[in-house]
């Protein structure tokens, strides 16, 4: 009798517990109420992931997540978070500690923080990015487990905190899998940890989860505009009033959800009162959106990306993407960036090379470098990793890149400077790749039909200096991009000699292009490593790009030196990709000069 009580208040204690689930996710995280965890974090390193499986490799259930303590002198607990060292958040493991430099495995995280429950409030924990899989756990319960190491998710853990002191623990795990995305191999540093903010998110009972507003293309001389604006709150109930304002161009409007909890109207504006976002002139218009007594605000440039045949046009004007590669690594010799300032550095260095536009590659950058980018009137190029030889006929990877795409979407579709939503990085052709990447094309575009999609393919079949440009995936995306490495993996003399055959009636960028150097070393322009040589390597491949018809841009790999455990020649690359034309701190190799007044003639 007793047994079947105790087993029934056991289960409900548990389906109570099970309260936390992780939720859609929250636009506009920045405007919102919020407490950061950031800072000191208490971690393990568990190579053998002793604090999850017992000794047979079951799960268990006194894991490192219950954060237990000796309740007897004679208790065996072999694991004290409190007396572990600590590491900050946001940032990853590698630069933090050595004995982290190269590792590969699970770290376990712990911070403890008060919370005062409020009536009527709802609590989400929000990650701005664990590279590359997280278990989290609230007060030994856990709340989630996340998959994908360069994007957002948030977690409505109401139900898990309590009054007072709390304790969250996130096992992170960052090894490398074939089913992953990325798969095993890729050419960057395998970042480990909780990369990002950590945010607790106080939002009512009913709250703004996402909204997108945007500009409807028009005729250049249109004399009214079209606003669309839709949004959504957080569950399917009809009647709920939510206001638009734009102060600016004097929009206050109150709308009403409908039975799925979503509101979507079109707004009519003199075209005369609208200042278009360029990267000349970012203009940003202060929007404000409320739901009773939550506000939500927002900066939001209005503009329209479109391409003409082989044109990309921005707001109806032809434009040259003068653009640079970007890796998500501090500025200053390593480390995930994660901050304006990170971001600030690194874009002024693109700007001072004459680029209004910059590939952030190969994954979603931090959402502090696309704000910052949009505020400086960078144009950005935004990735998910399907990078290289992805599992293409695996389920599971293909619900992971369609779930990184759409976290990647749903986060920026309100920065008017992200305008390529990119699917993919040299993937090799086959069937299984085309219906994969395909998939991924339709999703981005059932997202968002207000950018253009693209993906960097592979220059396939060369002979006599003849470049073609051959790949089913033109059918599905609006911009041709592809990378070549002329003068460095081949050809190394005869980009002079080169042309180009690319027969898709789209606008083409060369996503990728360039060579290696270690700053400082000069020599003859023959030798590999010098400056010299990557001098000579981008004059003749931006003399050769000039001959491409149709293109619109050029992103060349890559604007800094950046880590690589596929780097490893002693002296020169140490462990460094130095196709940078900075080195890893910023100091400018000759090829620098040679891109900047290349771009000079493209102005
Ligand atoms: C490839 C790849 C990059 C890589 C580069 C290189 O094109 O896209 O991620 O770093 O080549 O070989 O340096």
């Amino acid at each position: 009798m007793y047994r079947q009580i105790f087993a029934l208040l056991f289960m409900a204690a548990i389906t109570l517990q099970a309260g936390a689930k992780e939720v859609p996710l929250l636009g506009n995280i920045m405007a919102r109420q919020t407490t950061s965890l950031n800072g000191p974090w208490h971690y393990i390193i568990d190579v053998q992931e002793e604090g999850y499986y017992d000794y047979r490799m079951n799960p268990t259930q006194w894991g490192f997540f219950r954060n237990a303590k000796p309740q007897r002198p004679e208790d065996l607990v072999e694991y004290d978070f409190d007396k572990a060292a600590t590491m900050q958040i946001p940032g990853d493991w590698n630069t933090q500690d050595d004995r982290l430099f190269f590792y590969e495995g699970t770290v376990w995280f712990m911070k403890r923080f008060q919370h005062n429950k409020q009536e009527g409030h709802r609590t989400i924990l929000y990650f701005g990015a664990v590279n590359y899989e997280a278990i989290v756990y609230v007060n030994t319960q856990k709340v989630c487990t996340h998959i994908g190491g360069f994007t957002p998710f948030n977690i409505d853990v109401t139900d898990q905190l309590r009054d007072g002191e709390n304790v969250v623990i996130v096992k992170v795990d960052n090894k490398r899998k074939a089913e992953a995305v990325p798969t095993q191999i890729f050419d960057w540093w395998n970042y480990g940890g909780i990369t990002r903010d950590v945010l607790l998110v106080d939002v009512p009972q009913t709250y703004i989860e996402n909204y997108k507003l945007s500009l409807d293309k028009a005729e250049p001389k249109a004399k009214k505009r079209t606003i669309q604006f839709d949004a959504n709150i957080d569950k399917a109930e009809a009647g709920v009033e939510l206001t638009l304002s734009i102060p600016e161009l004097k929009i206050n409007q109150t709308l009403t959800t409908d039975a799925e909890g979503k509101v979507s109207t079109t707004l009519s504006v003199p075209a005369k009162n609208l200042t278009l976002w360029t990267p000349e002139n970012p203009k940003l218009y202060q929007v404000e959106l409320k739901l009773g007594n939550e506000t939500l605000a927002d900066q939001i440039g209005l503009r329209t990306i479109e391409t003409r045949g082989k044109q990309i046009l921005l707001n109806g004007k032809q434009i040259f993407l003068r653009g640079i590669s970007i890796h998500e690594e501090k500025p200053n010799g390593g480390g995930r960036a994660n901050s304006t300032a990170d971001a600030h550095t690194l874009l002024s260095w693109a700007q001072e090379l004459g680029c209004n536009f910059v590939r952030l590659a190969h994954y979603p950058h931090n959402e502090y470098a696309v704000r910052e980018a949009e505020r400086m009137g960078i144009l950005v190029w935004s990735e998910i990793p399907c990078y290289w030889t992805i599992a293409w006929t695996n389920p599971g990877t293909f619900t992971n890149a369609q779930r990184q795409l759409t976290d990647m979407i749903r986060r920026d579709q309100n920065r008017a400077n992200v305008i390529i939503w990119s699917i993919a990085n040299e993937t090799p052709h086959s069937n299984e790749r085309d219906q994969f990447l395909s998939r991924l094309a339709q999703h981005a575009r059932s997202l968002d039909t207000t950018r253009l999609i693209s993906m960097a393919m592979e220059v396939t079949g060369a002979s006599n200096y003849k470049n073609r440009l051959r790949d089913n995936m033109h059918q599905y995306v609006d911009v041709v991009s592809f990378n070549q490495y002329i003068g460095w993996y081949r050809d190394v003399n005869d980009a002079p000699k080169m042309e180009w055959e690319i027969p898709y009636d789209k606008p083409v960028i060369v996503s990728e292009f360039g060579g290696g150097a270690k700053y400082g070393l000069h020599g003859p322009e023959n030798q590999r490593w010098t400056e010299e040589f990557q001098a000579k390597l981008y004059r003749e491949n931006v003399a050769m790009l000039d001959k491409i018809e149709g293109l619109s841009g050029t992103t060349p790999w890559i604007l800094k030196d950046f880590r690589s455990p596929r780097r490893v020649l002693d002296g020169i690359q140490d462990y460094y990709n130095r196709k940078g034309v900075c080195s890893d701190k910023g100091e400018h190799k000759m090829a620098f000069d040679v891109l900047k007044q290349w771009y000079e003639t493209k102005k």
